[in-house]
């Protein structure tokens, strides 16, 4: 997506990914694949509370968001006044064991130990998938968990796309499917209007 499709949704409010609780999956299965890693980056991050819980699990964070709007949001609702200085290309909003690197994915540099993805590689059209997985590939040395739907795309434009098995492991070799639910009825008091759906987690393997 272009970068003002994204900002403009966090400018209109439009922000109907935003989650008020921690992620269910991510306290599910944190234990058995991201627990003891040092560094973990969390792509796409918007103002997500699972930052925070991640911290509080004893790892240093790294959140990387486009849109100022969400990374303002994220101190400034947690009462937390951050530090900011500019970091390469990016900029750096940070507090004990935690930081938000405002601007582009792309130009991330630095080295990650695990990586938390909740919609982030669904949040992305085909091509600019490719792209997202080698640069996170390139930075992350260690595990990750990764959060995709299935559903029928031509039944409904992304985002969130449809990110199905097969490029899943194409993107990811060696990525191992862990839990799968079915959310049809809860994605569809959405108006999402979709025949099924259904919401995987994966264990990533990446280990250079
Ligand atoms: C679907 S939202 C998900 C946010 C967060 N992961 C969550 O679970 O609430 C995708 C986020 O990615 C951000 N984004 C999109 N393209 C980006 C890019 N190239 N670099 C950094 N952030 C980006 C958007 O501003 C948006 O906040």
């Amino acid at each position: 997506m272009e970068r003002s499709f994204w900002l403009q949704r966090w400018a209109s409010g439009r922000i109907g990914f935003h989650n008020s609780e921690v992620n269910s999956l991510l306290q599910r299965h944190h234990e058995a694949v991201l627990a003891g890693r040092g560094r973990v980056l969390v792509p796409l991050c918007g103002k997500s509370l699972d930052l925070w819980w991640l911290r509080d699990q004893g790892h240093e964070v790294v959140g990387v968001e486009l849109a100022e709007t969400a990374v303002r949001a994220f101190f400034e609702e947690a009462g937390v006044e951050p530090r900011v200085r500019s970091e390469g290309a990016l900029t750096a909003w940070s507090t004990e064991g935690l930081t938000l690197l405002q601007g582009d994915f792309f130009d991330l540099t630095g080295r990650f130990d695990a990586v938390w993805d909740r919609a982030a590689l669904v949040a992305l059209p085909p091509p600019l998938r490719v792209r997202y997985a080698q640069h996170l590939r390139s930075r992350v040395d260690g595990t990750g968990l990764l959060v995709t739907f299935d559903y029928p795309q031509a039944e409904r434009d992304g985002p969130p796309f449809a990110v199905l098995d097969d490029e899943v492991r194409s993107l990811f070799p060696g990525a191992r499917p862990l839990e799968t639910q079915e959310i049809t009825e809860a994605i569809n008091q959405r108006g999402w209007g979709l025949s099924h759906i259904e919401e995987r987690v994966y264990a990533l393997d990446l280990s250079q």
